[in-house]
């Protein structure tokens, strides 16, 4: 969603505002600005609907002067995506600028209050009210004092909010503040910076702060950053977290998008997240903070998450009930927000999913399950993000940064992270041995292996893409755990080619979605080599009967499938079921790739959706 970017010191502020922008992008958004303080005291900036490389368009030819500026990338919720409407905003006078991520619950009223006090709005932001009421704090007792205009401000907000703010009275001063919404800050040689995330600043440090909530910080052009907490006492000595992911890692690297640099980057995430992991006691998860006898009374797992990573708790629940039998929930954090009734027990474990870990409905369920007494562990992939601080332990999946909005590398790793976990808990509860976990383990550590041989068939799935011609719709089936991989590649199709995909159990297809079918209807099936290939044949039968284009996902050496499906993209034989999802998920995530490029879409940004979706 929206990122802010701010910078103070002694470079050309604009240069790295742009560029750290442009590094945002895949953060999804639809308009974005920059403003900088000139060197006479004054706020210049540009700001347009559209791309960043637009913005650029604009910039080149604007005075941007000036060593201290804010940025910021926009996902419309208040008002149009339009240059109007585009951040920074500034107060009546045009002498503060504010950037804002989250929403203000409160802005009609605070607008309202503003607008008979004689403020006047050039906006239908929420966000514009911030800048209006620093402009009244700075009127009043903050006058010179731009962190305590600002924290006055933000006294009166409801809602989440990462604000950066310059002031052309206070010249190379940058605040910047939080609430529910990221921020991160970075004191250099040449100067300070924040951003919405680390992405940006990999180019320019390796140690980063992140913001606690409430915390205020003035950033200086020497490169000092001033903390203060909610109560206004001074941080000493914040902890800072050095980012592992060199500058790098979040560029094309020659590939022609990121999407499809993620996809083959898979092996050697799963390679990464495995290492180490086998010990003298079986699984090292010392990220668990619970004791082997509070493992062992787990009695119910309640998993919580959104979109592609809810997907991978449906391969974990297959994983913990198989391997540690354990009963497992797997909710929607959105769902699961508003259930009052919810049950949780003093042996319910939570696990939240979170690629992000600022999902903001993955954040409000953890909260609530805290707050209901549950011991949180969280599965990210991002380093000291508000999921791995807030949780009780976090297992980093370490897939390196995931640029392209549509999850690819997060999702396998995820998976086969909420698979160390299984094997964990079967440990600790006694399902298995030591012998049956170190066997479990060593299967893990074929899907690298069986990965790379599915890459290798890719043209497989450019070969498929010609079912999906002039189509409207789709269907994925799946059945057991692989039912989790037809959701997911049903989402992967939907998110990147606006095609609509309909996934379900393929043993449901009878009760409503068959009615779908007519000639060359494509259905993609999931069918490995399973104690259910026999029901998942006739289900493709059923909808062979009824001429659909069936495109099969199967097992090497499956005569019946190749007899049957004019389409088959190849899956090697996998040494148990639940690796099955972890393998045969990248013909999926090609396909829809492939299908999308065919469609002319840009398969990194898709319309309407953000990486990280820090608003309700
Ligand atoms: O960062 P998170 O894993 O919490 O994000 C959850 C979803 O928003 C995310 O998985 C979304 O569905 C992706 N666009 C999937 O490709």
């Amino acid at each position: 969603m929206c990122g802010v970017v701010g910078y103070t010191g002694t470079r050309q502020a604009s240069e790295w505002l742009l560029d750290a922008l442009q590094t945002l992008e895949y953060r999804g958004y639809d308009s974005a600005g920059v403003q900088v303080v000139s060197p006479s005291g004054n706020l210049h900036g540009v700001k347009c609907a559209g791309r960043v490389a637009h913005l650029r368009e604009r910039a080149s030819v604007a005075n941007l002067n000036g060593t201290c500026g804010i940025g910021h990338t926009r996902w419309a919720t208040h008002g149009a995506p339009t240059d109007r409407n585009a951040h920074p905003h500034l107060d009546c006078r045009g002498r503060i600028a504010i950037v804002h991520n989250g929403i203000i619950e409160n802005y009609q009223q605070l607008k309202r209050q503003l607008m008979m006090s004689g403020h006047t709005f050039s906006s239908d932001t929420d966000s514009e009210v911030v800048a209006h009421l620093i402009e009244d704090a700075w009127a009043g007792p903050a006058s010179g004092n731009l962190a305590l205009a600002v924290r006055n401000a933000c006294d009166r907000l409801e809602g989440s909010w990462a604000l950066a703010v310059v002031c052309a009275d206070a010249p190379g001063t940058l605040v910047v503040t939080r609430n529910g919404s990221p921020l991160v800050v970075a004191s250099t040689e040449d100067g300070a910076y924040v951003a919405s995330d680390v992405m940006p600043l990999a180019s320019v440090t390796s140690r980063v702060v992140q913001l606690q909530d409430r915390d205020v910080a003035t950033l200086s052009p020497d490169g000092s950053i001033a903390i203060s907490d909610r109560d206004g006492r001074v941080v000493e000595h914040p902890t800072a977290i050095t980012i592992d992911w060199d500058a790098s890692a979040a560029t094309l690297g020659g590939y022609s998008d990121f999407m499809a640099k993620e996809i083959t980057e898979q092996p050697e995430a799963i390679e990464r997240l495995l290492s180490g992991r086998l010990g003298e006691h079986g699984i090292e998860l010392d990220e668990l903070t619970l004791t082997k006898a509070e493992l062992a009374s787990v009695r119910h797992v309640v998993i919580i998450a959104c979109g592609t990573s809810y997907h991978a708790g449906l391969a974990a629940k297959s994983a913990i009930e198989r391997w540690a039998r354990v009963p497992v929930s797997v909710e929607y954090a959105s769902e699961f927000n508003y259930d009052e009734e919810y049950i949780v027990d003093d042996n319910t474990m939570c696990v939240i999913i979170t690629q992000s870990g600022e999902t903001a409905d993955t954040l409000t369920a953890a909260r609530r399950m805290k707050g209901m007494g549950c011991n949180v562990f969280a599965i990210t992939n991002v380093l000291g993000s508000t999921a791995a601080r807030e949780s009780d332990g976090t297992l980093y999946v370490q897939a390196g940064p995931e640029v392209a909005v549509a999850s690819t590398k997060a999702y396998t790793a995820q998976m086969v992270a909420s698979y160390l976990l299984a094997l964990r808990l079967a440990l600790a509860k006694g399902c298995m041995t030591r012998e049956e976990v170190v066997k479990h383990f060593h299967d893990l550590e074929r899907i690298p292996d069986l990965m790379r041989e599915v890459l290798k068939r890719r043209w497989q799935d450019k070969q498929a893409v010609r079912f999906f011609r002039n189509k409207t719709s789709s269907l994925y089936l799946g059945r057991n755990v692989n039912s989790a991989t037809a959701f997911e590649g049903a989402l992967k199709l939907k998110e990147i080619s606006y095609l609509h995909a309909e996934a379900y159990p393929a043993g449901e297809m009878k009760h409503g979605p068959i009615a779908l079918i007519e000639g060359g209807f494509p259905v993609v099936v999931v069918v490995p080599a399973d104690h259910v290939h026999d029901k998942t044949v006739s289900n493709i039968q059923e909808c062979l009967a009824r001429g659909a284009a069936v495109i099969a996902v199967a097992t090497d050496g499956d005569e019946r499938v190749a007899k049957l499906c004019s389409e088959v993209l190849w899956v090697p034989r996998c040494p148990n079921e639940l690796i099955v999802p972890a393998v045969s998920v990248l013909h999926l995530q090609m396909l829809a790739r492939y299908v999308a490029r065919d469609r002319g879409y840009d398969v990194d940004k898709p319309r309407n959706l953000a990486k990280s979706v820090t608003v309700e």
